[in-house]
């Protein structure tokens, strides 16, 4: 009955909630990456990378928006249903868009849209205290969920601009209380994007769950790019934290496995791509 989860005696049996709390106890570092179609997936999912993320980043890298905000969850149903095709092994994990999770209802209802027609494994959200009581209800529902703490893009236009978050000590301490309460809510996981090394250190430690980092230096659990950056493709202005891995390799499949072998080695981040 359960042999489709349970997959005994696969070469790589697929990752799950279990694994990557695993990977963290077992101090193994997580490699993430996004992907917003089959044919990439399937790259990514055969490099070995532990977890995918369908961002609501294919707004500007896909769709060609100067922000996420335009992104509906249309869009992330129909990529994630892509990204799904291409998977054998990663954790599947899809954004909720702007504006989706505006009340725990609403939060439901989209998640399982993206759970049932988009095959996500987990719904990401971006927030910190104030979206407490919709990851506590998604968890009630046992819908599993990773929250999005740091630079949250969905709130460009509030904070003015792309930066770095949790510099000054208030900041921090407040990041690290809203990360362990939102654990304590029922969050799996918790993304930290743009964050001095040390914020990233203490959420971690403090944290039960895996703590995945971009830009947030080397001590967090895992680390996340997306994949356009990683490829060279993405025009404009890059964060620091941003590595082409096309620099070196000549090929796609090449520069995505090395990517996954420097996060597996702890060769990505260095300090070049960290903020302090
Ligand atoms: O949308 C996205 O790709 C993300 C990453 C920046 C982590 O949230």
């Amino acid at each position: 009955m359960y042999s489709q989860l349970q997959q005994r005696g696969m070469d790589r049996p697929p990752v799950n909630v279990s694994t990557l709390r695993k990977m963290k106890a077992d101090k193994q570092p997580i490699a993430c990456l996004t992907a917003y179609d089959a044919s990439f997936a399937w790259l990514v999912d055969n490099a070995g990378t532990d977890l995918v993320l369908v961002g609501d980043s294919l707004g500007m890298v896909v769709q060609g928006h100067d922000t996420t905000v335009p992104v509906t969850v249309d869009d992330m149903i129909y990529h994630s249903r892509l990204v799904a095709r291409g998977l054998s092994r990663s954790f599947l994990v899809t954004d909720m868009p702007f504006m989706s999770y505006t009340s725990p209802e609403q939060a439901l209802e989209n998640s399982v849209r993206l759970m049932q027609e988009g095959a996500a494994m987990m719904v990401k959200l971006e927030g910190g205290s104030s979206q407490i009581g919709i990851v506590e209800y998604l968890a009630m529902h046992d819908i599993p969920v990773c929250a999005h703490l740091g630079l949250k893009p969905q709130s460009v236009h509030k904070i003015g601009g792309f930066k770095v978050q949790g510099r000054d000590a208030e900041q921090a301490q407040q990041m690290a209380a809203d990360a362990k309460a939102l654990q304590d809510a029922g969050a799996d996981i918790v993304l930290l994007e743009c964050v001095p090394n040390e914020v990233g250190k203490v959420v971690t430690e403090a944290l039960d769950v895996p703590v995945i980092g971009i830009g947030a230096g080397p001590d967090v659990d895992g680390q996340i790019l997306v994949l356009y950056d990683v490829l060279g493709i993405t025009q404009g202005r890059l964060p620091r934290f941003v590595r082409n891995y096309m620099d070196d390799h000549n090929d796609i499949a090449a520069a995505i496995e090395a990517y996954v072998a420097d996060v597996k080695n702890g060769n990505y981040p260095a300090p070049e791509h960290c903020f302090s």
